[in-house]
Formats: structure tokens, C-alpha cells, sequence
């Protein structure tokens, strides 16, 4: 068991997570090809975000001794009404707090979120070289469905994407 998993407490966020959420999401976008958003996140539209969530599409934070230590989400993938059953994942783990468990213990509990709310598909999009991100992923169960060719471009490099799927059970209309 990893060492951080004993302290480690899942639960739905809260506006008063918005600030450490924000942090973690800033340094994705500064630093990483985790998020091909090039833009410096304000709190307002952490804010903004975070007001879309919620219900159907929750946002998860991982606390760690009263501390927000990491973030999961699932987002709308499509709004067209035949895609009502199919949602995309996103995990965020602080610097400091990786490599103890907390992203798999957060895409574990995002899967089981969707599976109460009778997602049948949840998607994830990785860049190739992100490995960090695509064994995470993999070791939750996800497949591998294709690679999108130099469909992103940061940090002055074309980047692939990976889309991975995870299916579940679900019985539409039950
Ligand atoms: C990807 C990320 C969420 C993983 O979070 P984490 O809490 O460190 O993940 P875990 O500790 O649960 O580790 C998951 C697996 O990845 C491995 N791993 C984690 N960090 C690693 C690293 N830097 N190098 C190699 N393997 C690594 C772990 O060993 C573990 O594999 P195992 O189950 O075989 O031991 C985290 O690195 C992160 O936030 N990255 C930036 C954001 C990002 O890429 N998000 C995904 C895009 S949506």
C-alpha cells in the first residue's frame, strides 16, 4: 500500500478548494503538456469551471492532512444528446504529492462516481509523452483507442494524443 493512501480522504470540491486547485492546474499549464490549455488559470475561471461541474460531472479533490493534495474531474464530452452516457476523465496530483497512490486512488474513485451516475464511457486524452499520465491510466483499465498525429503544439513541438477508453457496465434508462 502506498504510504500516503492511511491519510488520504476523497471527497466532492468546494469553492474554498478553488485556490489550491487553481495552483496545481497553473503548473500543469506553465510546466507540462498535461493540459494543452496555454493559458495561466485565474480563481474567477477556476471558479467559472468548477460552476459547471458538479451534479452529472463532479469534481474531486484528494485531501491529504487538511491539505488539497490533488484533483479529479469528469467533463462533458460531448453535448449532443446520443453522448449522454459518456464522460472525460482528468487527474491533477501536486508535485509534492506524487508517487504515493493519490492518482490512482483518484481516478479509482472517479470510476466509481461514474458508475453511480450510469456513464457507460469515460475517455481519456494523454499526450504520447506523457508516460507518467499513460500508465496511470492503463493501470486503471483503460484501452488504448488511437493516437491523433500532431494534433497539439506547445512548447515549440507538435504534440500526439492518445485517446484511451474505459467501458462500463450501464443499462440506459435503469
Ligand atoms: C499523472 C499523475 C496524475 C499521477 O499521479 P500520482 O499520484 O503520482 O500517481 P500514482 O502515485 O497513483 O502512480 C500511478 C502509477 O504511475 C507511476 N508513476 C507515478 N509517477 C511516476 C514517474 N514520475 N515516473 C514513472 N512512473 C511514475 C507509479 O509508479 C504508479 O505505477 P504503479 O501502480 O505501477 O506503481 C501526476 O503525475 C500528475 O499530476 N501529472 C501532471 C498532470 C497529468 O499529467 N495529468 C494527466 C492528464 S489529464
Amino acid at each position: 500500500m502506498h504510504r500516503a493512501q492511511a491519510k488520504l480522504r476523497i471527497r466532492d470540491a468546494t469553492s474554498h478548494d478553488l485556490p489550491a486547485i487553481t495552483d496545481i492546474y497553473t503548473d500543469a499549464v506553465l510546466n507540462t503538456v498535461a493540459t494543452l490549455d496555454t493559458v495561466t488559470p485565474s480563481l474567477a475561471s477556476r471558479a467559472e469551471w468548477l460552476q459547471h461541474h458538479g451534479g452529472r460531472f463532479p469534481v474531486l479533490v484528494a485531501v491529504v492532512d487538511g491539505n488539497v493534495a490533488g484533483w479529479a474531474s469528469l467533463s462533458v464530452w460531448n453535448d449532443r444528446g446520443a453522448y449522454t452516457h459518456t464522460a472525460e476523465s482528468s487527474v491533477y496530483v501536486a508535485r509534492t504529492h506524487r508517487k504515493r497512490g493519490i492518482g490512482t486512488s483518484l481516478l479509482a474513485a472517479l470510476e466509481s462516481r461514474a458508475r453511480e451516475l450510469t456513464f457507460h464511457v469515460i475517455i481519456a486524452r494523454v499526450v504520447s509523452t506523457n508516460e507518467t499520465s499513460l500508465k496511470l491510466v492503463r493501470g486503471a483499465g483503460y484501452v488504448d483507442v488511437g493516437v491523433i498525429r500532431e494534433v497539439g503544439y506547445k512548447f515549440d513541438t507538435w504534440l500526439d494524443m492518445c485517446v484511451l477508453q474505459l467501458i462500463l457496465p450501464c443499462i440506459p434508462g435503469k
